[in-house]
């Protein structure tokens, strides 16, 4: 039985890092007026609850959200500010209380014309995400292990469009698996984007991660990784990390721009970001 649970997690630097890079390619996709799916293959429970005692307990938010949110008058750049909107939308008398999960995140960022389908395996989670989001003709909950449902409902009538992958990598052999599973996806949908997050933790698991995406045979693979920590002193998560296939022309110096800042305002002196191609974009390669 899984026991992750995001509640305690909610909004810490790694949620910051992956929501920003979640909006730049919500950005990427509506500059074309076409419609998009979003499929988030484990949604969570859409919302978070700061005061409750998960996220006091570990207080993981303050080193996250936290500080950003303190900076929200000014932000350094209009994907910031688009984000930080969307955390201010669930706080409407300015307090910082409650934090989006990407469902809510894509809730407020989808079009009329686009969709989303969003997987989640976890009963409880499942209740308070179908609560989360309410009525919304364009959004579908499924109760569903994405290792099986990912590949039944790929490719969607529409046919472009983003899959993000972020599981909570319980035991090792995750890091492996979302590897077979993007690769499998992508066979079946080869033009969506696949966004996959991956800790960077002292084990290093996420090499496996990485090893069995360049060899995977898929295009355009970049890596941004945001780090709080150099990773030495061997006490857990020091960093955040994404692959994103298929990756829109252009992202690469848009998160560039964006992301050194919050991680210098994450963790001031010792914030971090690196930027890099996995699988090199060659000419004439565009995700539309
Ligand atoms: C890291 S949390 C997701 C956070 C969410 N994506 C966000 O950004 O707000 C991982 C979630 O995946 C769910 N999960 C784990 N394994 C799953 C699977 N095989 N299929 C679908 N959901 C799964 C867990 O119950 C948990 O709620």
């Amino acid at each position: 039985m899984l026991s992750y649970q995001h509640e305690y997690h909610a909004g810490n630097f790694a949620d910051v890092h992956k929501h920003l890079c979640l909006r730049v390619l919500f950005e990427a996709l509506c500059r074309k007026d076409k419609p998009f799916c979003y499929i988030d293959c484990h949604a969570g429970a859409g919302r978070y609850d700061l005061g409750g005692p998960e996220a006091r307990k570990t207080a993981e938010y303050t080193g996250g959200i936290g500080p950003l949110w303190e900076c929200r008058t000014q932000p350094a750049s209009g994907t910031v500010a688009a984000y930080l909107d969307a955390v201010a939308r669930l706080n409407p008398d300015g307090e910082l209380r409650y934090y989006p999960g990407s469902p809510a995140l894509a809730q407020q960022w989808l079009r009329p014309q686009d969709r989303a389908l969003l997987l989640e395996l976890h009963p409880q989670a499942q209740q308070r995400l179908k609560q989360n989001v309410g009525e919304d003709s364009r959004i579908s909950v499924h109760t569903r292990d994405c290792y099986e449902g990912l590949t039944a409902l790929v490719p969607p009538p529409i046919r472009r469009g983003l899959v993000l992958l972020d599981p909570s990598y319980e035991v090792k052999q995750e890091y492996r698996q979302i590897a077979a599973l993007a690769v499998c996806a992508h066979k079946r949908w080869a033009n969506a984007i696949y966004a996959i997050w991956y800790p960077l933790l002292p084990a290093a698991r996420q090499r496996a991660l990485l090893a069995a995406l360049e060899q995977s045979g898929m295009p355009r693979i970049l890596l941004t990784e945001l780090t709080v920590a150099d990773g030495t002193d061997q006490s857990g998560m020091y960093g955040s990390g994404m692959a994103i296939v298929n990756a829109p022309w252009q992202i690469d110096n848009t998160l560039a721009a964006l992301l050194p800042a919050v991680a210098n305002r994450l963790a001031p002196g010792r914030g971090a970001t690196e930027l890099r191609w996995l699988v090199e974009a060659s000419a004439g390669q565009a995700t539309g």
